[in-house]
């Protein structure tokens, strides 16, 4: 809950990661299954520390899309029911502008415009957000996020669900020069599917005798070292992406954000490379999946558009920024 666009009242996030981490990844049936258990007992619980509870909303706001159909369907229809059900206005928001206002949530000196480099497990993203509302993406996901990328090298690896903190941990202690790894790098795009390819046949190459039965390096030395090539292209390619928006929209001001903007190396190698500029990266629980980010674009597009009308559909594929 928030107040004022900006003012974090509770965030409480419900995890599924025990949940998926058996699978080695998100199952689209069983997500939308546990967004329906959880959800009631989640809005209680922000709302809980709030004096008045639900007397003290003004306005719901809801992801409409990006995402899995089945979850966006059960979170707008819970969304719709509590909107309606109090008279309140309700806002459909893009998951999007969701990561891209977080920095905006996370830094109260922060206004538009400024530059996302947006990572995340389905999205890898350069979004300039001229003004509130007013967004233009000038990189796109062309294959693999880089998110994805991270979860399916860490499988690669023998590594646990999700893949992200599970690499940055075993890279930390390994040489990020053993393995060469190539960098793709498109105008106007962000793609991983190679780099992610590269890492398969660099296992493949290993050997049958240096695998386990699973097909995974059995030297923790190679696992780290493999992790630590990894991440480090990963973070090249990005930072090269940004690099080139930043010089496309002469934007200043920079924020990195989404799951991936928790990796260590990635802050720091925006940070390094660009030295003159500002750049916000918020801290971990507002840069992965919270519904606190949600309400910020949320309290945005109802000032600047008003509320939609209830009963409108989600968007799977849903490309809006702001
Ligand atoms: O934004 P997010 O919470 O969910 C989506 O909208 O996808 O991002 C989740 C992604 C996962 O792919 C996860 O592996 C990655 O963020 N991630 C990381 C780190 N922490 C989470 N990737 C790299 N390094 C991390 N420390
Ligand atoms: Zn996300």
């Amino acid at each position: 809950m928030l107040t004022d666009g900006r003012t974090l009242r509770s965030s409480v996030v419900s995890s599924q990661i025990a949940l998926h981490a058996a699978h080695g990844g998100v199952v689209p049936e069983l997500a939308a299954r546990a967004h329906l258990e959880g959800l009631a007992t989640v809005v209680d619980a922000a709302l809980a520390p709030v004096p008045g509870g639900w007397d003290a909303v003004d306005a719901v706001a809801v992801t409409r899309g990006p995402g899995l159909a089945g979850c966006l369907i059960v979170g707008t229809m819970y969304a719709t029911g509590a909107a309606v059900g109090r008279g309140l206005p309700i806002v459909g928001v893009s998951h999007l502008a969701g990561h891209v206002y977080s920095a905006w949530l996370a830094d109260a000196d922060l206004e538009p415009p400024y530059l996302a480099l947006l990572v995340s497990g389905g999205h890898t993203e350069c979004v300039v957000l001229r003004e509130h509302g007013v967004a233009e993406r000038l990189a796109a996901t062309r294959d693999d996020a880089a998110g994805e990328a991270f979860d399916k090298v860490a499988r690669l690896l023998g590594l646990e669900y999700p893949g992200g903190p599970a690499i940055q941990r075993v890279a930390a202690s390994g040489d990020p020069a053993r393995f060469p790894l190539p960098r793709t790098r498109i105008e106007g795009a962000f793609s991983f599917s190679g780099l992610k390819t590269a890492v398969r046949y660099m296992v493949r190459d290993l050997g049958a005798d240096a695998l386990t039965p699973a097909g995974t390096p059995r030297d923790p030395r190679v696992v780290a070292d493999m992790a630590a090539s990894f991440q480090n292209a990963a973070v090249d390619q990005l930072v090269s992406g940004l690099e080139a928006a930043a010089e496309r929209c002469g934007v200043e001001t920079l924020a990195v954000v989404g799951g991936v903007a928790a990796n260590r190396a990635l802050r720091e190698a925006v940070v390094a490379r660009f030295p003159g500029h500002r750049v916000v990266v918020p801290p971990f629980d507002l840069c992965t999946d919270n519904a606190a980010m949600i309400a910020a674009a949320g309290w945005q597009r109802l000032r600047l558009r008003g509320p939609d009308e209830p009963g409108f559909d989600v968007d799977p594929s849903l490309a809006e920024c702001a």
